[in-house]
């Protein structure tokens, strides 16, 4: 019978923790929700201690989210623990973290204390978060490093005060595989009392092996693994959350476990996290990266449209992401060029298809990608120059810092004047809102792009946009001394080509037309 894995999420504690991922109260609250969405088993709010920043937002999160357990990190000294039990207080289901160096490295050089006089301290801070709380957990910090007899003394010592979960972290992202498994079946095997406490893992990418070793843990006995969404945390990050997740769905022959995280929020609780830490996700990265479901190559296109489980061993749909994963470039034959044309309504005659893909293979030359506009400025001469269906009239934006950004956008059509006032988090996606208001057409941005073209005293940028509307892509491209009107005029420049296609399309299935 397979078994559960406790997803123990970290991003706002561990991952927060790493630099340009800070997070405000707001922020911590937002991503809360969207991982309670994503279904985390517990979830670390933060290190109380560390501020008054930090115990607010634990305390916030434990008073709204209810279904998962809330976790707080603590040092084990009564100053800290008694903090981390005031921020989770009103938690549904409360859980103190509390921590201690145990390797010889930190003992000697950071801690400065002896071996016995650790485990006294183990027994200590267990024994007190205990006395407020049922659920305890202990880790050996730097366990990776740690002596193995004298790590299974600490983990003897932390289980007998009291601790129902005993984690431990490779801190320094140290370990191999097979030693981390190691580890854990050690552990497992020789401290007395572990029927009833959970082995967690909590590993770090200092080698690219985060990942790896958790799988390695659970291979070895542990049953519950703390993560972060993209892969967030100290230095080069810690283990990251949809990798394992994924890695556990797709090889349930190899890992005779589970998890219960609702895989299609693996997507949005990426994105959201970029939108909100301003860090962006490399394109390649495993299962939320922008390619990780996109095809180029003309053999693996034409392998896709043939059956997907050629090249595809996870289908977007799954993890959230709703996106095309044909990208036509250089490498894309005449099979992945039909397959395109024919979802963008148009049917081409086997000599049309020629042509078309001359011009095709002679643009993507020249262009690292070729979007959905050029492929329909292929077949239908002047479509780069269609009219304006909507020219811009006045625009005005108003952001406060901390607060929701406005924008008032005024655009005519045929002579008529339309006036729309949007409220959203910034200042772009409050100006692309009122566009998407006034045109009819509602855009998602697949990219946005800023260059300087002028740096120095007065710099003056290029905003290139590419929209997605109605499931096609359309491109625009702006410059100006201001950014936010950069990106609104780019923005519009695509809705006007979609206003306008989608109207040609209409058109030509006989449909009703604006
Ligand atoms: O990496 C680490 O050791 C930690 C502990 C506080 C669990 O983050
Ligand atoms: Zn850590």
């Amino acid at each position: 019978m397979p078994e559960k894995v406790f997803i123990f999420d970290t991003t706002l504690r561990d991952g927060e923790q790493s630099p340009g991922c800070s997070m405000n109260l707001n922020e911590k609250l937002r991503m809360a929700r969207q991982l309670d969405r994503l279904a985390v088993d517990i979830l670390e709010a933060g290190f109380p201690i560390a501020s008054q920043g930090d115990f607010d937002a634990v305390k916030a999160v434990a008073a709204e989210i209810r279904r998962p357990i809330i976790a707080a990190l603590a040092r084990a000294s009564e100053l800290d623990i008694k903090r981390a039990w005031d921020s989770l207080k009103e938690a549904a289901r409360p859980r103190i973290h509390t921590f201690l160096a145990t390797s010889d490295i930190h003992l000697q050089y950071k801690l400065r204390k002896t071996r016995e006089e650790i485990l006294q301290q183990i027994t200590f801070a267990v024994g007190l978060a205990k006395s407020f709380c049922q659920d305890v957990e202990f880790s050996p910090e730097d366990a990776g490093r740690t002596d193995r007899d004298y790590l299974v003394e600490c983990c003897h010592a932390a289980v007998e005060a009291g601790a129902t979960v005993l984690n431990l972290p490779d801190t320094v992202g140290f370990c191999m595989e097979p030693e981390y498994e190691k580890m854990f079946a050690d552990v497992k095997a020789r401290v007395p009392g572990m029927d009833n406490v959970v082995l967690s893992t909590h590993t770090h990418n200092d080698l690219g092996l985060a990942v790896a070793n958790t799988l390695a843990g659970i291979r070895g006995g542990a049953r519950q693994v703390e993560c972060t969404i993209n892969g967030i945390g100290e230095r080069a990050g810690n283990a990251a959350l949809e990798e394992i997740v994924m890695a556990i769905h797709v090889r349930r022959d190899f890992l005779p476990v589970f998890t219960e995280i609702r895989s299609v929020e693996l997507y949005p609780s990426s994105q959201l996290l970029t939108k909100i830490t301003g860090v962006a996700v490399q394109p390649n990265k495993a299962i939320v990266g922008r390619n990780a479901f996109a095809h180029e190559a003309g053999i693996h296109q034409d392998g896709i449209l043939k059956n997907a489980i050629t090249y595809e061993i996870i289908t977007p749909q799954t993890v959230g992401m709703h996106t095309n994963r044909i990208v036509l470039g250089k490498h894309s034959g005449r099979h992945a060029l039909t397959s395109r044309y024919e979802e963008l309504g148009h049917k081409l005659t086997k000599p049309e298809l020629e042509r078309a893909y001359e011009q095709f293979c002679k643009l993507a030359d020249r262009k690292k990608n070729v979007y959905d506009e050029d492929l329909i400025g292929i077949v239908r001469e002047g479509f780069k120059d269609i009219p304006e269906m909507f020219s811009l009239k006045l625009f005005q934006s108003l952001t406060s810092i901390g607060g929701r950004s406005t924008a008032t956008v005024e655009l005519e059509r045929d002579g008529e004047v339309f006036q729309y006032t949007a409220t959203a988090e910034g200042p772009c996606d409050a100006a692309f809102l009122a566009i998407d208001k006034i045109t009819g057409v509602t855009g998602t941005i697949q990219d946005f792009s800023v260059h300087t073209i002028a740096p120095g005293a007065s710099v003056e940028a290029e905003v290139v946009i590419l929209a997605q509307f109605e499931g096609r892509e359309f491109t625009g491209r702006y410059a100006s001394h201001s950014l936010v009107e950069a990106a609104a005029r780019a923005y519009l420049t695509a809705a006007n080509k979609a206003v306008y296609e989608l109207k040609r399309v209409a058109v030509a299935a006989g449909g009703a037309s604006n």
